[in-house]
């Protein structure tokens, strides 16, 4: 939640953001008023060179093994980008898949993952000839062994295990915990078990361990932790890699810090050297890559002064475009574009504009005091699991995604029409 009602601290915008005399914030060379009148709200709005550096921190630290979690924020154009900056692509399902594939993601550099993979995603995996799979249970073992012996090719598996690590999170987004959905338990003996299946099996080729602790992990002990808990089990394998997954936090309102990707790798790094573990260290940062780079667009709408208890300020958007503060009480700062630089005294809780009152955008936002309808209001800090989770809920269509660079605007994912709410109705 904010803390102060002064100016946006300018480091929760992305890199390229900038300030014209009159405080009007640009991204990218373009001016988001002007580009909220072109394309009309809400609109996610992406930094290109933020998007593409961050690639190549990734790149720069883990080399291959760097793969970007499509989970975060995926169309082609995203797919498209991560690829010519050299890193590999996680998908979690069949629907990832397909996306990536047709953004031209080379599949060798796809990496499979899912707790409860189908056959049929399964085998679009193997006939697309994708880079890794993550086995993530005896089950999904037993439909590789069926596929392969009907002619399917042998994959690269790496087996995920749950190391009985509790990451400093909320706890929906923990995954290393004992009293967990996915992967092998360690603790019980199932990894070991499953790894003899798996290096007995013709039906894969075991080439690594992978571990997942958690999201939004801002705590790089946790990550220690993790490996520490693995060293004795993966070091006696000698398999040529280790994933470490994903899983650093990044900084959404005023008085958060975060590590870097560098700062990340460094600890991973030197933790697995202290633990004697010489395999290869893939990492599969999602929101760490994108969440700082987009600003959400909205337009303020309808304000409602509730005499001694709270203003509320609607805008054209809501739990359909971002679902983290219903879900997780998740916080975001807002701001005007319009007057980026000026002090925010005025508090007001920023709400959507579905039928429930759980439909909030931020919890008293810090706002400039001459806020007023027809307002263009952004949220910054809105890059990751966004639009990758938005929804039609009251049939409202999703946003647009336009990618912003050297003063143009590129329109990647279109907003959809009312006619889009009919296609799939026979
Ligand atoms: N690898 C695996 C196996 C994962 O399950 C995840 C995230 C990642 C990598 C990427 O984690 P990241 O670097 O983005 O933290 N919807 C939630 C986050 C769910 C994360 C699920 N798995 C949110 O909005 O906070």
């Amino acid at each position: 939640m904010p803390t102060s009602r002064g100016a946006l601290p300018h480091h929760l915008l992305p890199l390229t953001a900038s300030t014209d005399a009159a405080g009007r914030l640009a991204i990218g060379g373009v001016d988001l008023c002007e580009l909220a009148a072109e394309q009309g709200t809400p609109l996610f709005v992406y930094d290109e060179l933020h998007l593409r550096e961050r690639c190549r921190e990734a790149v720069a630290a883990f080399g291959e093994g760097a793969s970007y979690a499509s989970k975060a924020f995926l169309c082609k154009a995203m797919a498209a980008l991560v690829a010519e900056e050299g890193m590999g692509i996680d998908v979690a399902t069949g629907g990832e898949l397909h996306v990536a594939l047709a953004g031209g993601t080379d599949p060798a550099r796809i990496v499979l993952h899912g707790n409860n993979k189908s056959t049929a995603e399964l085998a679009a995996a193997l006939d697309a000839g994708v880079g890794r799979i993550v086995v993530d249970s005896h089950d999904e073992l037993d439909r590789l062994e069926a596929l392969v012996a009907g002619g399917a090719r042998v994959p690269h598996v790496l087996l995920r295990v749950t190391p009985g690590v509790e990451a400093h999170t909320h706890v929906y987004v923990q995954t290393g915990q004992d009293d967990s959905k996915f992967g092998f338990t360690l603790s019980t003996g199932a990894a070991a078990a499953a790894v003899a299946r798996a290096q007995a099996s013709p039906a894969v080729e075991v080439v690594g361990v992978h571990v997942h602790i958690g999201s939004n992990v801002f705590a790089l002990s946790s990550f220690a932790l993790a490996v520490d808990a693995l060293a004795g089990f993966v070091r006696p394998l000698g398999l040529p890699e280790l994933s470490l997954g994903g899983g650093l936090g990044v900084a959404y309102v005023e008085g958060e810090e975060t590590p870097s990707i560098t700062e990340w790798a460094g600890v991973l790094h030197r933790a697995c050297a202290a633990a004697g573990i010489t395999s290869r260290i893939a990492v599969e940062p999602g929101r760490s890559i994108v969440a700082g780079a987009a600003v959400t667009l909205y337009t303020v709408g309808t304000v409602k002064v509730v005499d001694g208890v709270r203003t509320f300020l609607a805008v054209d958007g809501g739990m359909s475009d971002n679902p983290r503060p219903v879900l997780y009480g998740s916080g975001y700062e807002t701001f005007l574009p319009r007057a980026a630089d000026a002090l925010r005294p005025f508090v007001a809780n920023v709400v959507g504009k579905h039928c429930e009152s759980g439909d909030l955008i931020v919890r008293d936002a810090s706002l400039p005091a001459d806020v007023s309808i027809g307002d263009v209001l952004a949220t910054p800090v809105t890059g990751a699991y966004g639009h990758s989770m938005a929804s039609n809920y009251n049939k409202v269509p999703r946003p647009a995604v336009v990618f912003v660079a050297g003063g143009e605007a590129r329109l990647v994912v279109r907003r959809e029409a009312l006619d889009d709410l009919l296609r799939l109705d026979l």
